[in-house]
């Protein structure tokens, strides 16, 4: 067998087990996994080094206007860069569609903006507008290209569907194997809590926490999961924050939901009292759901350890602190007027192993399955995620022992403030390819603007998922009623 590149020397690390062993590459994917191979017109040295699948990362907002039009500060060729140099081979960024705008729209915008990528990448649909014509022909189109997975809002005004429209969306998806991610505060609450603190003159970042209160999730999180019981429809909870929306996730899961979550490392690093820094400093930390607080990070970390979660994603949302991100309302405007998000694509994955596996929280082949092979198998990306002939060469190889403090300027991005600034970690990516393409080695980019592809994926792998029939769908107890 002839090689383009041989990886030698290094621990390999799955999602199952690690062993000393070589990869032979060719074509862009994977050909051989051995303990020992020669040859290869390239030969990487990895002594001392872990061998792991890139990372994938499911949850970020690139070129992506908020429902308000902001945009955000990352276009995809910074957003990959800076994903990159955080050890990702590869993305899933949300394609959103604004009101009144179709899905045909919204998928030609994104695949022009798409093109500047070079990392490979997906997309989300985000769903503000469930016409009838978006429902039975165009989300039909985009699964048949491979989009089979999209976003519901049950916050915000203009994104908020209700749960009619949740139940729509979710019994389309059911029928064409798509999952629905679903971000899950109850809005009501929120602005009644809004209310309720501008009536009291609180309009100070550090509010933005009280405004959006723990039980808002929960509550949010246990709707929806009843909703997509229903209809018997996959669900992804994204960006958890909370012990009792992770409890609720865990006892539904153990009942048998199709239910899959993750959190996010601003959720594990960081705490409310972040918004109360000095001046308008807390505006760097507003995002949503909210910061909350030390004794909910170790209970975040448990559920990461359990398996409640299958992914740590960024929820890269990044406004800068300036009048085009944070302040684009004004720079002295209540908390409610900030732009919500916070950048963290290229510290995701050099925290959760700092984090996680050096503090001892987690195992590295647990670290590979939060970063890549779950996600992988959870949003149908089957060329990704492992190590095994036949997969695709995305592949990051990691120092385990390198210290590295957190610096904005060393994300890549285009921002101007990381929320991680001064933290200090250990483990860097030193060596990430994208389908057998060096793209990132030490520190340097080697990869040039739009070298990554669009990848098609696969509907949502059900197998050892039970159909869950609810009483009122089953014709020995509705009377004899088919509805599906
Ligand atoms: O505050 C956040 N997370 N902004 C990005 C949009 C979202 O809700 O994910
Ligand atoms: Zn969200
Ligand atoms: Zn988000």
């Amino acid at each position: 067998m002839t090689f383009e590149t041989v990886i030698h020397g290094g621990t390999i690390v799955t999602a199952e087990g690690q062993f000393k062993g070589d990869i032979g590459i060719a074509d862009g994917r994977i050909v051989a996994v051995s303990e020992k191979l020669d040859g290869g017109d390239t030969r990487i040295d990895a002594g001392g080094r872990l061998v792991m699948p890139g990372g994938i990362e499911t949850h970020a907002h690139i070129a992506q206007e908020s429902s308000s039009g902001v945009m955000t500060a990352d276009d995809y060729l910074s957003g990959s860069i800076s994903a990159a140099f955080g050890g990702n081979s590869s993305f899933i960024p949300f394609a959103a569609q604004q009101r009144g705008q179709s899905v045909d729209d919204v998928i030609k915008t994104y695949d022009a903006r798409g093109e500047r990528s070079v990392i490979d990448y997906s997309y989300h649909l985000i769903i503000s507008d469930p016409t009838e014509k978006v429902l039975t022909e165009e989300l039909p189109r985009a699964f048949a290209r491979g989009i089979t997975s999209f976003k519901v809002f049950m916050t915000y005004d203009l994104m908020n569907l209700g749960d009619g429209g949740m139940l729509d969306i979710l019994s389309v998806a059911r029928e064409h194997g798509a999952i629905t991610m679903v971000h899950a505060e109850n809005n009501d609450m929120v602005k009644w809590m809004n209310k309720l603190l501008a009536a009291r003159g609180l309009s100070d970042p550090k509010y933005h926490a009280i405004s959006r209160p723990e039980l808002a999730e929960e509550e949010a999180i246990n709707r929806a999961v009843q909703l997509a019981k229903l209809v018997d429809a996959p669900l992804f909870v994204v960006h958890v924050s909370t012990e009792g929306g992770a409890e609720i996730i865990r006892r539904e899961q153990w009942n048998g939901a199709k239910l899959y979550a993750e959190t996010c490392p601003q959720y594990l690093a960081l705490t409310r009292n972040d918004l109360d820094r000095p001046g308008t400093e807390g505006a760097k930390y507003i995002c949503s759901p909210p910061l909350r607080d030390e004794a909910t990070q170790e209970v975040l970390w448990k559920h990461i350890r359990m398996g409640t979660f299958v992914g740590v994603h960024s929820d890269h949302a990044p406004y800068r602190y300036d009048e085009t991100g944070k302040f684009v309302n004004g720079a002295d405007v209540p908390y409610s007027k900030i732009a919500n998000g916070m950048p963290g694509i290229a510290a995701r994955l050099p925290y959760l192993f700092s984090e996680g596996v050096v503090k001892g929280r987690i195992t590295p082949e647990q670290f590979v399955a939060l970063s890549s092979s779950n996600t992988a198998k959870v949003f149908g990306c089957t060329t990704k995620g492992r190590i095994a002939p036949g997969m695709d060469a995305d592949i990051a190889i990691w120092d385990p022992e390198e210290r590295r403090t957190v610096r904005a300027v060393d994300q890549h991005d285009n921002m101007d403030y990381s929320p991680f600034e001064g933290m200090e970690l250990t483990g860097v990516p030193k060596l990430v390819m994208n389908r057998g393409r060096v793209i990132v080695e030490n520190d340097e980019l080697m990869a040039t603007e739009g070298q990554g592809q669009f990848f098609g994926r696969a509907p949502v792998d059900l197998r050892g998922t039970p159909d869950y029939v609810a009483k009122e769908f089953d014709p020995a107890q509705n009377f004899g009623t088919v509805l599906r």
